[in-house]
């Protein structure tokens, strides 16, 4: 197919129908598709936004540049589920069409009122002296149709003290008073949480910095709060953040802390804070509360700018599998929600060294033991595989992707490591779909998240380095 060119902030039109429909069909093409993670029809998909269960449904709205895969003019997509697993692709939600949001249509959260979901968003306002900080409304029925506030954009100037590089609304009701969260860099490059009140949901009042002890970075994005078995927990994604032997060795990170979030003292009373997961590519996580009030997380399968394999198939990038949220000795654990664990079918018990898929979208799950020597698992081929390490002795677990054939970002290095949990035995989980991997020990204790292009996606070889049983099973494409 014949790619077009397009100004990085051209928006939807009618005209752009039919090419669109093609670059569609072309993505479809590409090996790399996974079968059970939300991927973008054509472009590039980043942060998860708006993530709601309403009226029934999971709602997971998306930033999106449908266009190429690379980051230009930010619509925001949508897909919808009744049970997490079957979705809907509903395309377009929001398309940058107005003069106060040229720029694109970044991310933001999502509250339901009176039988409405209002999405609130960043309407991006550049100007030669730097951005104008916009944040913009819109609201949506339960017939799916949204609009745009005519009093847009709602919040419209910047505080003292602050850059304008301010985005990323998160909004929660706490009280009887609804609360707006933002992303900040302050006049001395410093990242802030800015906190905003409203008793009606459009207007806004200013209420000043949260205190946050933690390192915030040059800049805060995507702030996220959520109850989990009694406590609150906030999530952001604090750019600049200086790399550690053990963290934050991802271009940009993600931290969660727990305890409890002061709203009339505006400060944060820490109990722990940790990186959210340790893989290459989990970023601007989102949390919300799915059915039942169960608290859920997904984030942006990705991080930063990347090269990948698959950008010559004209998509990039995904979200993770939606996750459950639980609290585990204060620390934040994730899990892949049971709706998705239960798709995993024909499960196979095994004892041995090795093993061979037999398709491209599986679950593992084994239990790895101190033998007293590191110890390793191999994904793919001899010469064309990645690896999980845990060296019980140096309370160390990697990933290590430096042994694949086709070289996945590497600008930003091979190997992401963690600390363990001083543990002489974990539970595996990891869910391979195609490109696309999660790793979870313990239930999610300790998570890595990362994309992978082996050559032959659908005959991946599991080496372990010595005797291992446990079960596995194949991803029910019920649907495709
Ligand atoms: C995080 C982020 C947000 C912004 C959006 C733009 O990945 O940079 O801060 O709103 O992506 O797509």
């Amino acid at each position: 197919m014949k790619f077009q060119q397009f100004d990085r902030y051209t928006y939807v039109k009618e005209k752009h129908k039919t090419y669109l429909e093609e670059l569609e069909a072309f993505v479809q093409t590409s090996s790399y598709l996974p079968a059970y993670h939300l991927y973008p029809k054509s472009g590039l998909m980043n942060d998860p936004n708006g993530l709601a269960y309403f009226n029934h449904t999971y709602y997971f709205f998306y930033q999106w540049f449908p266009f190429e895969p690379t980051h230009g003019m930010k619509h925001w997509g949508l897909s919808t589920s009744k049970n997490l697993v079957d979705w809907q692709d509903e395309g377009l939600a929001l398309i940058p069409n107005q003069e106060y949001e040229k720029n694109g249509c970044y991310s933001g959260g999502s509250i339901e009122k009176d039988g409405f979901l209002y999405l609130f968003y960043t309407a991006n306002y550049k100007t030669p002296n730097g951005k104008i900080p916009k944040q913009a409304l819109a609201i949506m029925g339960k017939d799916g149709k949204i609009q745009k506030s005519t009093k847009n954009p709602i919040i419209d100037s910047t505080p003292e003290g602050m850059s304008g590089e301010i985005r990323d609304p998160f909004i929660f009701e706490r009280e009887g008073h609804y609360f707006m969260l933002l992303g900040a860099k302050d006049q001395n490059n410093v990242g802030q949480l800015l906190l905003y009140k409203s008793s009606n949901l459009m207007d806004w009042n200013y209420q000043g910095v949260i205190e946050l002890p933690v390192n915030k970075g040059y800049m805060v994005e995507c702030p996220a709060l959520i109850e989990v078995d009694g406590k609150d927990v906030l999530l952001f994604s604090p750019m600049g953040l200086e790399k550690e032997e053990r963290r934050y060795q991802n271009q940009f990170a993600t931290t969660y802390l727990v305890g409890e979030l002061d709203l009339n003292n505006k400060v944060f009373h820490l109990e722990h804070s940790d990186e959210v997961d340790s893989g290459f590519d989990f970023y601007a996580p989102q949390v919300f509360y799915g059915k039942d009030r169960v608290p859920m997380m997904v984030a942006w399968f990705g991080c930063g700018e990347q090269k990948l394999p698959s950008d010559k198939d004209m998509w990039k990038h995904g979200l993770t599998i939606p996750y459950t949220l639980a609290l585990k000795n204060n620390r934040l654990t994730h899990f892949v929600v049971p709706e998705l664990a239960a798709q995993f079918k024909q499960k196979q018990s095994f004892d041995a060294e090795t093993i061979q898929s037999t398709s491209n979208a599986f679950h593992i799950q084994f239990t790895l033991e101190n033998e007293g020597a590191e110890r390793t698992i191999r994904f793919g081929s001899p010469d064309d595989y990645w690896e999980l390490l845990i060296d019980f002795g140096q309370n160390l677990m990697a990933v290590d992707r430096s042994h694949l054939a086709l070289p996945v970002d590497i600008e930003n290095g091979e190997i992401r490591k963690t600390n363990g949990l001083n543990k002489d035995k974990y539970q595996v989980d990891i869910f391979v779909d195609n490109s696309f991997v999660e790793i979870f020990l313990d239930q999610g204790e300790k998570s890595f998240a990362f994309r992978t292009f082996n050559m032959a996606t659908d005959k991946i070889c599991i080496q372990f380095d010595s005797k291992v049983s446990g079960v596995m099973a194949n991803y029910d494409i019920r649907n495709k």
